[in-house]
């Protein structure tokens, strides 16, 4: 029996496929995997390396510190795949993911992500086969696995049939352009472990949907404009 082919994939170049699925491989994204929503295949970019040590990286010309990652061993890894679709190189010198950029990647079909390590991959493989460079944040990590993964997880949910009806995507954060608002619930009245009693907003009880929309508005309208001003003034200025 031939396997049902899933709508969203994903290859991973990466000098460590023991990384994934990880924790894509549980709960919700999990699931969504087994069921093939989505697949994922890993490149194991030490398969091309050169030589007998299977060497993937140099020092880089100019001097420095730290070790590059070769355009002709990652092109090799990249040509296996066949046709690669998107291709992204995780880096944080890249563009910042956003859910923009995330609802785009969902309904993108087939990806192909460029994990790299050491100091970075050469540019000339970058230019070459044109890759986006897309960063989770201002801050390093290590590698891009963990990069990946979290681009993933964030597009696997969006897709059809992941997250069920126990969810609604629309009201979540950044869905407006604005944080989202606090939630509650039971017990109605919790002592906590200082002895405090803490109740929550009256409105919630009230059973006026259209002063707890309101309510709600408020709440998220004052945590984008306390947390994030970037957020709110975007909001304001109606501008995305
Ligand atoms: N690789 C290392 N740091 C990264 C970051 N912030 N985003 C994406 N890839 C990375």
């Amino acid at each position: 029996m031939s396997k049902k082919k899933a709508k969203w994939h994903v290859n991973l170049l990466t000098l460590f496929p023991e990384m994934f699925p990880g924790s894509l491989g549980m709960s919700l994204s999990g699931k969504a995997l087994e069921n093939r929503v989505w697949s994922y295949k890993c490149i194991n970019i030490r398969d091309f390396g050169q030589g007998v040590h299977k060497c993937v990286d140099d020092t880089p010309f100019g001097g420095g510190a730290g070790m590059v990652m070769r355009p002709d061993v990652i092109e090799k890894a990249l040509l296996s795949a066949g046709d690669p679709g998107r291709k992204i190189y995780m880096s944080p010198r890249g563009k910042l993911l956003t859910q923009d950029i995330v609802e785009e990647l969902a309904t993108t079909p087939k990806l192909t992500i460029l994990c790299g390590r050491y100091e970075g991959v050469d540019q000339r493989l970058l230019d070459a086969h044109e890759f986006e460079e897309i960063s989770i944040g201002d801050y390093v990590l290590s590698g891009g696995e963990p990069a990946a993964m979290i681009l993933m997880d964030a597009c696997i949910r969006l897709l059809d049939g992941v997250m069920g009806n126990a969810q609604t995507p629309d009201e979540e954060s950044f869905s407006n352009g604005l944080l989202e608002y606090p939630h509650y619930t039971r017990p109605a009245n919790w002592k906590d472990a200082k002895g405090n009693l803490r109740s929550i907003p009256d409105v919630l009880v009230s059973g006026h949907h259209k002063n707890i929309d309101g309510w709600r508005l408020d709440q998220s309208e004052l945590i984008t404009k306390q947390r994030r001003p970037d957020l709110w003034k975007r909001y304001i200025t109606g501008k995305t």
